[in-house]
């Protein structure tokens, strides 16, 4: 064997050894657990023979607790590139089996030299977290690389689409990065997220937690709103990472692809017409809109179980991706609440800030009154949607369905929001408040002069009657122009495609400023 064969053996056998990570044992431990590893995760998720690894040799420097003596190639992860769907993608994947996958100062650095070719090459970066949080041998070192990382994050934040995957714990400092991310997706009953575990909570509240009901995936799904999706399996959440990217651009230079599809630009649906019910208080199903209307009725929805009043997600009109901002009639009548508005604002920046018009489908009540509201500071997160929809430059359509009442109507990509297009159908009402509300604030003194309550019902009657004319329909916005078209509702599809395709070029702009004030 020639030096130069022996040296080319050598490689092929430090590769392999590579690729064990902490060896056969703890591979199997974590397949024990029902978990992948992170090479395994990176083979499911890049196409066949696309990742170009980088760093697979690199050693921690640390020689505390005779950590000297533990080196295992790559250290706890593996980094590089990819492509999925045939669109170059970064990537890292932390790897359990060594030191449970936790952050080292040169881990830090792999996932930071990741990062930074990733914002160099305008590509999106996708990282799979699986780590027991700051390589507690390395202390003050451990900690800094988080420091790094973060701010890789802030600094690619709104540049390249940023996506975490939580595949096992994520504890401590370390849920920052994925908090910084664009999408958060975890795994229910093998991933978990939270500042301090069950133990540290018990002896500061005193509270019996275990780690799912403290921060598993269906908490964070659907009570805190970290988690933006939350699967069921490794795979599903492998699936639905893959699905979202084919949604966003690779930059914000770019746009998304468009993927052609067989469903008519100009497909009418008739039954649109009797979506909406008589009764105005009575719901219908906002979902059933979203699907007569998209490209083959497909829905990919973000944050599906959480603030359900509110519905965002992405779909295609003629091959374009769009986010839908929805009102739920069905789910608290589809008021505007804390969660929802900080729900749907951070769904209006994303959009924005990816180039992606956003459709908006509008039926809302108002926002919801009360203490719990208040206390919670429902007026600065109610503000942020405002800010959102009011900042965003992208082509903005809106169809206002039936109520939009108030505050509310203004926030929800008004005219006055620079709303693009503004389309409502004939049942839609857009005043200030609804009939009932309306009169027993203007006519409370005759009502309560009333001899009768056969006289105060009629009084009542009588200016209900009168406001119904008057504001229970879109004439006057339509008078005054802040709508620009009643359509009939089985015209939706085509009429939204006609409005994108118009607004393809679309310039707007915010002033030259060092950033805004968004009320946090
Ligand atoms: C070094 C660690 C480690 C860590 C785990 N290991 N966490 N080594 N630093 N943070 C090692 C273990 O010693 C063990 O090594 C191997 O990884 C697997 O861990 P196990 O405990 O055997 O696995 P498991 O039973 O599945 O438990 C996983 C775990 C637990 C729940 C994550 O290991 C754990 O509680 N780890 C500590 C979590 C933590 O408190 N991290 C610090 C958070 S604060 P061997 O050699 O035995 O296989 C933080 C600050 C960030 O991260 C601040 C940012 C600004």
């Amino acid at each position: 064997m020639s030096i130069q064969d022996e040296n080319i053996a050598k490689l092929a056998e430090r590769r392999e050894k590579a690729k064990l990570g902490g060896g056969l044992k703890r591979i199997e431990a974590q397949h024990n657990k029902g978990k992948f590893t992170a090479r395994e995760r990176l083979n499911m998720l890049l196409d066949a023979g696309s990742f170009e690894e980088y760093d697979a040799f690199v050693h921690h420097r640390c020689t505390n607790f005779g950590m000297d003596k533990e080196h295992f190639d790559g250290d706890a992860i593996v980094t590089g590139s990819g492509t999925i769907n045939g669109r170059l993608v970064y990537v890292f994947a932390q790897d359990f089996t060594v030191s449970g996958g936790s952050l080292s100062k040169t881990m830090a650095e792999k996932i930071c030299k990741i990062m930074d070719m990733a914002i160099k090459n305008g590509a999106p970066c996708i990282g799979l977290n699986d780590s027991g949080g700051a390589r507690i041998q390395e202390g003050i070192d451990a900690l800094a690389g988080y420091g790094e990382l973060f701010q890789r994050n802030i600094m690619a934040s709104g540049v390249i689409p940023q996506i975490s995957g939580i595949f096992g714990p994520c504890a401590g400092g370390a849920v920052y990065s994925p908090a910084l991310t664009d999408f958060t997706l975890m795994v229910k009953n093998s991933s978990y997220m939270f500042l301090t575990g069950p133990v540290v909570v018990k002896s500061v509240t005193g509270e019996d937690v275990t780690q799912e009901e403290l921060g598993g995936a269906s908490v964070h799904a659907t009570k805190s709103g970290v988690a933006h999706f939350a699967s069921e399996s490794e795979e599903e959440g492998i699936n639905t990472i893959k699905e979202l990217l084919s949604f966003l651009p690779q930059n914000n230079m770019e746009d998304s692809p468009i993927i052609e599809n067989n469903d008519p630009v100009n497909r009418i649906d008739d039954s649109l017409n009797d979506i909406i019910p008589d009764n105005p208080n009575k719901a219908y199903d906002m979902y059933e809109v979203i699907s007569k209307i998209v490209d083959n009725a497909h829905f990919f929805e973000v944050h599906k179980n959480f603030a359900k009043n509110i519905i965002v997600g992405f779909a295609r009109f003629n091959g374009r991706s769009v986010g839908i901002v929805a009102n739920q009639p069905k789910i608290l009548a589809g008021v505007l609440d804390i969660n929802a508005s900080r729900k749907a604002a951070r769904f209006v920046r994303c959009c924005d800030a990816f180039n992606i018009p956003i459709v908006s489908l509008v039926d809302v009540p108002g926002f919801l009154c009360g203490t719990q509201q208040e206390y919670g500071g429902v007026i600065s997160h109610g503000a942020k949607l405002l800010f959102a929809y009011g900042e965003a430059t992208v082509p903005k359509i809106t169809v206002t369905l039936r109520k939009s009442y108030g505050g509310a109507h203004i926030v929800m990509s008004s005219k006055q929001l620079r709303g693009d297009i503004n389309y409502a159908w004939p049942s839609a009402n857009i005043a200030v408040m609804g009939a009932e509300g309306a009169v027993n604030v203007l006519y409370a003194k005759d009502i309560k002069q009333a001899d009768s309550p056969e006289e105060k019902q009629k009084i009542f009657e009588e200016k209900k009657r009168e406001y119904d004319e008057l504001f229970s329909n879109p004439y006057q916005a339509a008078q005054r122009g802040y709508i620009d078209d009643i359509i009939e509702p089985r015209n939706t599809r085509f009429r939204i495609i006609r409005a994108l395709e118009q607004m393809a070029n679309k310039k707007d702009s915010m002033p030259a400023k060092k950033h805004d004030n968004l009320p946090l």
